[in-house]
């Protein structure tokens, strides 16, 4: 047990799956996994743990922002001694060849501060996904037929965004889409020598104002869920 994740050592699965959302991760342990049990409430911070193909897993939500998924990544990582992290999330698009329900695989991101800025002092860090991670989810999801983007994306600090400058020389450098957690994923990754990646599905754009209808919302995450579980266990 740790400060925020009530299980036990052995409950947590050497791959871990993260939606910012507790609700989404008892959703995706009841579609996806066989024989789901429930091993963190603390905070009502939902965390499952079943089997998928044979293979453990644990789904873990994680919160909304840097701050709230680093916790959980650094307990998972030190104290549960995590090797795979998988965020699956939404994101908004910044492209006009990105559309709203499209998948982007986040390649790097940029960011203007992480929880780990402090430690990284004068040092621009570049956080990276892992590569293996990325080429199983993309070719899953090329092979199911889902739109799928790979490149950089902005983890940002704010949802209610006062600095529209800052988005205009994002989308000018091609950042395809803007999210809240993968920097401190993948910094945190890089730092403890595990593999991460942020999966994320477009909900919103930020150009065009137009948002998937909260009926869908499902639907594209059962889609992120299913190319998380097969970027983590390949069938080939
Ligand atoms: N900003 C930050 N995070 C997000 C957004 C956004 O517009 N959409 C989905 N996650």
């Amino acid at each position: 047990m740790t400060i925020h994740i009530g299980a036990t050592i052995d409950e947590i699965a050497d791959t871990v799956l993260l939606p910012g959302d507790p609700m989404r991760a008892k959703w995706a342990a009841e579609q996806f996994l066989t024989s789901p049990r429930l091993v963190n409430q603390v905070r009502g911070m939902f965390g499952y743990t079943g089997t998928f193909n044979g293979n453990r897993v644990t789904i873990q939500g994680s919160g909304m922002g840097m701050p709230s998924l680093s916790i959980y990544a650094n307990e998972l990582i030190r104290d549960y001694n995590a090797q795979t992290l998988i965020r699956i999330g939404s994101c908004g698009g910044m492209q006009p060849n990105i559309d709203i329900r499209d998948i982007i695989l986040a390649q790097t991101t940029t960011y203007v501060t992480t929880p780990s800025s402090t430690v990284m002092k004068e040092i621009s860090f570049s956080p990276c996904a892992d590569f293996e991670l990325i080429k199983n989810a993309h070719s899953f999801a090329e092979s199911k037929g889902f739109k799928t983007h790979v490149g950089n994306i902005y983890s940002s600090d704010t949802f209610y965004d006062e600095r529209a400058d800052l988005n205009e020389q994002m989308v000018r450098h091609g950042v395809l889409a803007v999210e809240m957690e993968a920097a401190e994923l993948y910094t945190l990754a890089a730092r403890f020598n595990r593999k991460a990646l942020a999966i994320l599905t477009v909900s919103d754009h930020l150009q065009t104002g137009e948002a998937l209808p909260s009926d869908e919302r499902e639907k594209t995450f059962a889609q992120m869920v299913e190319v998380a579980l097969a970027a983590a266990f390949p069938t080939k």
